[in-house]
């Protein structure tokens, strides 16, 4: 059913998060200002009338995502507020459904979401599927809980990845880092650049012919471009941009967690893992995946909220080599629905001077001019 992105297609959808054919949704719709409800900002809201109007396309995302579609069987293009398409109308009345089965069920806590009952596909099946492999249901058997290994502890986890990277007073000595590569979503390819600064300054750059895509975080806000078009990331987006903006991050990781947890991991590439789930006050869980033996993370899932639902991106770590004494992976692969790319890094230089001008959004482009 998904169409495949062309990697501008993909591009814009990391930059300016929204899928392709439909990056209009912003010119038409500049970046939604602060403070106001989506029923303000947009013309045709009728449910999520109340939630902040930078919710709404997070909310898009995670429908699209748990329904397996493109924006385009809702909407149509250049005019999402008509409510043309059926299937608009149908979601509407489903996201009710779902916020009642919240209420009455389990004391309004979203536990329910569109992608419960839909996984992924339009309709959600509702008889049991026959396998074709045979599964045998599991019989408990005590003496197999007893050989179970306790978990490590998380605190313990962290520490052993701090040491694997190289240690606290290595990673404090770097201040800059300089990584020259380049990206593929699927079979095409592009130049990419990222340019770190401590504390907290990141910009990656996309290189293509026709145009670069910009991504960055300040040490304050983070923020996308591509050719004419600047959008700041909202709080979320921030928060996470400015994790991977940190050059010190396994010094931090212990103190940004109010609470923290180690669960089994699945395996990785062949690695067993150890996954410790990094809790906070009011906002979605972070999962980082430990490699068993040699401590160094493999992946890390974070989430952004939205009014359905939370929307997650997955980062997987590969490829580690010494760069300026520490070990740095050279290789990950971010994930989201739908939408995924690869990062191969070729050169990377530590401590070398970079201006934090560079790190600062553009001005917005003048309005285009009425012909
Ligand atoms: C399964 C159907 C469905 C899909 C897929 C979907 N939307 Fe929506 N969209 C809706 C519904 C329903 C509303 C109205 C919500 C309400 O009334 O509270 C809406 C409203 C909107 C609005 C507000 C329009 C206005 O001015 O009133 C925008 C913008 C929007 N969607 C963008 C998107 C984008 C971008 C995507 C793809 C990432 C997308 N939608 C995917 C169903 C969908
Ligand atoms: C409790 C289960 C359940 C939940 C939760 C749920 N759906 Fe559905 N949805 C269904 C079923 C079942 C159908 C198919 C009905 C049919 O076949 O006529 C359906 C059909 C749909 C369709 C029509 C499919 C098409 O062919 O275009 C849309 C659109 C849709 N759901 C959107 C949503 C959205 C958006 C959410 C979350 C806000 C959601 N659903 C949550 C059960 C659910």
């Amino acid at each position: 059913m998904q169409k495949k992105r062309s990697l501008l297609c993909s591009i814009l959808f990391a930059a300016l998060a929204v899928s392709c054919g439909l990056a209009a949704v912003h010119a038409q719709n500049p970046p939604p200002a602060v403070g106001k409800t989506a029923a303000q900002e947009f013309k045709n809201i009728q449910v999520l009338k109340d939630v902040p109007a930078d919710r709404i396309i997070p909310a898009m995302q995670f429908i699209s995502a748990s329904l397996g579609v493109e924006c385009e069987h809702c909407h149509v293009e250049h005019a999402f507020d008509k409510d043309d398409k059926k299937p608009k109308k149908i979601a509407r009345s489903m996201m009710e459904m779902m916020m009642n089965i919240n209420k009455e069920n389990f004391e309004g806590h979203r536990e329910v979401t569109c992608y419960s009952c839909h996984r992924g596909a339009l309709n959600p099946v509702s008889v049991p599927i026959i396998s074709a492999e045979e599964k045998m249901p599991e019989m408990p058997m005590a003496s197999k809980e007893d050989e179970k290994p306790a978990l490590p502890r998380p605190e313990a986890l962290l520490e052993k990845y701090l040491a694997a990277v190289g240690g606290a007073d290595a990673l404090n000595k770097i201040t800059t880092r300089v990584q020259k590569g380049s990206i593929s979503f699927g079979d095409q390819k592009a130049p990419f650049n990222v340019y770190s600064k401590a504390p907290y300054m990141r910009l990656s750059t996309v290189h293509r012919k026709d145009m670069d895509s910009v991504t960055a975080y300040d040490g304050k806000n983070g923020w996308m471009s591509v050719p004419g078009r600047v959008r700041p990331m909202n709080a979320q987006e921030s928060e996470g941009a400015r994790m991977d903006a940190d050059l010190a991050l396994p010094t931090h990781l212990e103190s940004m967690f109010s609470k923290l947890e180690t669960k089994e991991g699945e395996a990785i590439e062949g690695h067993e893992t150890w996954q410790v789930i990094g809790l906070r006050e009011g906002k979605p869980p972070v999962r980082l995946f430990f490699d068993q033996q040699s401590g160094l993370l493999l992946r890390l899932v974070r989430y952004t909220d939205s009014p359905l639902g939370l929307n997650p991106l997955q980062i997987d770590f590969a490829d580690y080599r010494d760069s300026g004494g520490i070990r740095t992976p050279f290789r990950w692969t971010q994930s989201r629905p739908g939408n995924h790319f690869r990062v191969q890094i070729e050169s990377s230089q530590t401590n070398v001077h970079i201006e934090d001008s560079i790190f600062a959004a553009p001005p917005p482009p003048p309005p285009p001019v009425q012909k």
